[in-house]
């Protein structure tokens, strides 16, 4: 049997060398971003990653330890996806727009494709004060909602590399888009009114639309909040007909001023 000390100096010159290939792995995933944005080609590539699981699952399988590295480089990639995000936005994005733009749906891609920390203003007051959307209206009216999403984005303004995703009417207040601008960079979500009613009109938790839940009603409280969207907004994005992956990735290539590149595998 070796001595301990022996052992111990193996494994710290194992450590060393994991912390080096790490760093050299890391290095490639940011060369792997700048090649994607100089030749023009899509930064989120599910099918990749799918790829490289499989290439993972063959060498290790069998392995020492298999469950074991499984899960380090489970943990590994996810690392690599946060480095993916550094590089791609060094603030927040916060998503805005109407009920039923895509802010959730498109904050929970985001989150899985680059390892994102995501936020709810709506989840945060839903937390803090104990009680649903429909019952806090219900029970103290729609200004003390307001507050309390203003005091949610206030409590996010310190973060940085978070998805935030604003309820539908939060950049209503001007000191909520200014808040927001200190951290964030802007997106705006956008959908016919058709195209939200179809998206919302099984929910029953949002007070606003309760007893309104037709086009007319959507089309025209969507009219008197345009000009307040598109003021708060760096970046517009309309997601009708189009899949999540393809929202995703537009708003990627929009914050980064990729827009017009080539779409290449
Ligand atoms: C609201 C939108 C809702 C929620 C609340 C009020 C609005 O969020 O904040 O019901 O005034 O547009 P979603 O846009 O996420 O549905």
């Amino acid at each position: 049997m070796r001595a301990i000390a022996k052992i111990r100096e193996d494994i710290a010159a194992c450590d060393k060398e994991l912390a080096r290939l790490l760093a050299r792995r890391m290095d490639c995933i940011g060369e792997v971003i700048a090649y994607k944005k100089s030749h023009g080609m899509p930064i989120l590539q599910p099918e990749q990653e799918a790829r490289q699981r499989k290439l993972l699952a063959d060498i290790l399988d069998g392995a020492p330890y298999e469950e074991e590295q499984l899960q380090v480089f489970e943990c590994i990639l996810k690392m690599s996806k946060k480095v993916q995000a550094k590089a791609l936005f060094a603030r927040n994005i916060a998503l805005i727009g109407f009920m039923g733009a895509g802010k959730s749906t498109v904050s929970h891609c985001l989150k899985d494709m680059l390892a994102m920390e995501e936020v709810e203003t709506d989840a945060m007051i839903v937390e803090a004060e104990g009680m649903a959307i429909t019952d806090i209206f219900a029970k103290y009216g729609e200004p003390y909602f307001r507050n309390c999403e203003s005091n949610a984005i206030i409590e996010l303004q310190d973060r940085r590399q978070v998805i935030i995703s604003c309820g539908g009417g939060a950049v209503m207040r001007d000191e909520n888009v200014e808040n927001l601008k200190k951290s964030s960079q802007i997106v705006l979500l956008t959908a016919t009114p058709e195209t939200t009613l179809e998206r919302v009109k099984d929910s029953d938790e949002r007070p606003i639309l309760n007893g309104h839940m037709n086009v007319e009603y959507i089309a025209q409280l969507m009219e008197k909040r345009r000009e307040k969207y598109e003021e708060a907004a760096d970046i517009v994005i309309a997601t009708d007909g189009k899949t999540v992956i393809e929202i995703c990735e537009e708003l990627i290539r929009k914050l980064n001023g990729m827009e017009g590149g080539r779409e290449e595998n």
